[in-house]
């Protein structure tokens, strides 16, 4: 049994606000991190959920120029339009908040105040690139120019969107100002603040020595950054938008969005304490009095992995107020689209709000889970989706349940015809392999491995297939009806125990078919239906009735693969 008795405390990277998210965002962090949510609550875990939208910085106030909208106005608007694209996702989070929120101007300048009276933050003066056209500094976004690592020809001043890697103003090659495109520019000394890193390095690097469990793709990168000794980053930048900086000599400054962003996950779960009529709960989850009663999961894509694996950790530890630190950090490679990569400033791939217009939420969590960028990266494309689509929910899952109903319909007026609690009537053997392949999904989900939990459903599913047609009822009726009202009643409970067990990945389909079968309670109780549940063979009563049957999936054709494809190849 998995240890799952603990408090589990997860958070998604936040997306930010510049824009609807594309399925790569999806995919990469909130998607996953409600799966595994899901399975906790189910398995009487207490979770607790938590994301929202990343609103500072200048991807925010590039977005909103480019909308033509006063900052806080675009904020507002897109923060409502994210929130209500991830409740149509089913993504379930206890509390979507905001960096942006008056929770996390405190909590950062708490945790500023801290660092600075601990020592860890220096002055320093720097050359910033300053757009003598546009008559400003031009911080991050501002700046662009040629990656010094991969030569790609749009990097920002601070981070390069084709290698990841985390860049210095300076380094970029051919900049440009990203507001007028004018070359225009020249380095201006300014003085801004610094945290000292390397002060706190051993620290992280013991830390970090410490969780040999996490993922390959976030070792490996969490390790790179030590051996190349952490620098001291600045944390401050000449941005109107933003939490301005709590000293005096800096209050025309703001913190810099990856100083901020962070801490808003204890902000928001500031504001869940609040919203729930608790206001001193979120000290439960982030100052636990035993560290261990807490387990804290982060999931991201792999280019947030150093401000989650290093950053953050070592602006906590030397703040030292007491802060739990992450346990578990599921970090992601990327999804591709049609081998190329997905990008929201540039318009490129399949977004969120239109994914919803295209196919049900369902259809998407699963090829998505299925196919999610794991070990390696992985490449979206339609005819791919159709695919998946067509063979596991259609063929396998949607399939099953079709055959059954209309069996039960035609012979036994849609009900269950005997009491599977009468001795004998068991069949042991598909019960000794349910048993196994439910404890094979739960073990896969309990350790966050998404792919082979959506193959262990699906081989879960086939196994329904394979017991009906080994049975074939549809003979035995004719013979030995009582055998085939054994078989049917089985299939139902079969049906019953993929709705608990698929729900974390597929919660709209499989409410669907616990409503179809006609189990009102379990319909009303599914987020809490634990798995050892699926494996309850007594749960109907004799003379129950199911629904009429229905296809739970519809298939994509063909066409409809060509003319997405057609449509979205020729946005790229
Ligand atoms: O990459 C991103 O989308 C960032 N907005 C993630 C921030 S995560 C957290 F630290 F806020
Ligand atoms: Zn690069």
């Amino acid at each position: 049994m998995p240890c799952i008795m603990r408090k589990h405390l997860i958070t998604s990277a936040l997306p930010y606000i510049n824009g609807v998210k594309h399925i790569g965002n999806l995919v990469g962090s909130m998607l996953p991190a409600d799966v595994y949510a899901r399975f906790l609550r189910q398995n009487s875990g207490e979770v607790l959920f938590i994301c929202g939208t990343d609103e500072h910085g200048t991807p925010a106030e590039i977005a909103a120029e480019e909308a033509g909208k006063d900052v806080r106005e675009y904020c507002d608007e897109m923060y409502e339009t994210q929130k209500s694209i991830y409740e149509k996702f089913g993504l379930s989070f206890d509390y979507f908040g905001r960096s942006s929120a008056g929770s996390n101007k405190e909590i950062t300048n708490e945790i500023f105040l801290a660092l600075w009276n601990n020592g860890y933050i220096i002055e320093k003066s720097i050359r910033q690139y300053y757009s003598i056209d546009d008559g400003r500094f031009l911080p991050d976004r501002y700046l662009e120019g040629t990656c010094p690592v991969c030569k790609y020809s749009r990097a920002r001043g601070d981070q390069c969107d084709g290698c990841g890697a985390l860049l210095n103003p300076e380094e970029l090659i051919d900049p440009v100002s990203a507001i007028s495109k004018s070359k225009n520019i020249e380095l201006r000394e300014t003085k801004h603040l610094f945290l000292d890193l390397s002060k706190i390095e051993g620290k992280v690097d013991e830390w970090v020595s410490l969780h040999d469990k996490w993922p390959d793709v976030v070792k490996g990168i969490a390790k790179k950054w030590i051996n190349e000794g952490l620098k001291s980053r600045c944390i401050t930048r000449d941005l109107k938008w933003g939490i301005n900086v709590s000293l005096y000599e800096y209050s025309d400054k703001v913190f810099y969005v990856w100083f901020d962003a962070p801490n808003a996950y204890i902000g928001i779960t500031k504001d869940w304490s609040e919203s729930v009529g608790r206001p001193e709960e979120w000290k439960e989850w982030w100052t636990p009095c035993d560290e261990k009663k807490v387990s804290y999961t982060q999931f991201m894509a792999k280019d947030n992995v150093p401000f989650h694996a290093i950053f953050w950790p070592a602006m906590l530890f030397a703040a030292n107020l007491g802060f739990k630190q992450v346990d578990y950090i599921k970090g992601f490679n990327w999804l591709t689209y049609d081998k190329g990569k997905f990008s929201t400033s540039q318009k490129r791939g399949i977004f969120t709000d239109s994914a919803l217009k295209m196919f049900d939420p369902d259809y998407w969590r699963y090829y998505l889970i299925a196919n999610c960028p794991e070990g390696d990266d992985s490449d979206f494309s339609f005819s791919h989706f159709a695919s998946i689509i067509n063979k596991d929910l259609c063929d396998v899952l949607g399939n099953f349940a079709t055959r059954v109903l209309a069996l039960l319909e035609k012979h036994f007026d849609s009900a269950i015809a005997v009491d599977l609690r009468e001795k004998g009537n068991i069949d042991e053997h598909l019960l000794k392999n349910v048993c196994k392949h439910v404890d094979e999904i739960e073990e896969n989900l309990d350790s966050m491995r998404f792919r082979k939990a959506a193959s262990s459903m699906r081989a879960f599913w086939a196994l329904g297939n394979e017991y009906i047609s080994e049975k074939k009822p549809w003979n035995e009726v004719k013979q030995n009806k009582c055998a085939s009202a054994v078989c049917l009643a089985h299939c139902v409970h079969l049906l019953r125990a993929f709705a608990i067990t698929a729900h974390p990945v597929i919660p709209f389909s499989c409410r669907n078919i616990l409503k179809i079968l006609n189990d009102v309670g379990g319909e009303k109780n599914i987020d809490r239906l634990s798995f050892d549940e699926a494996k309850n063979f007594q749960y109907f009563k004799p003379d129950h009735k199911v629904g009429a049957p229905q296809r739970l999936f519809e298939k994509i054709e063909d066409d409809r693969v060509k003319e997405l494809t057609l449509e979205f190849d020729g946005r790229c």
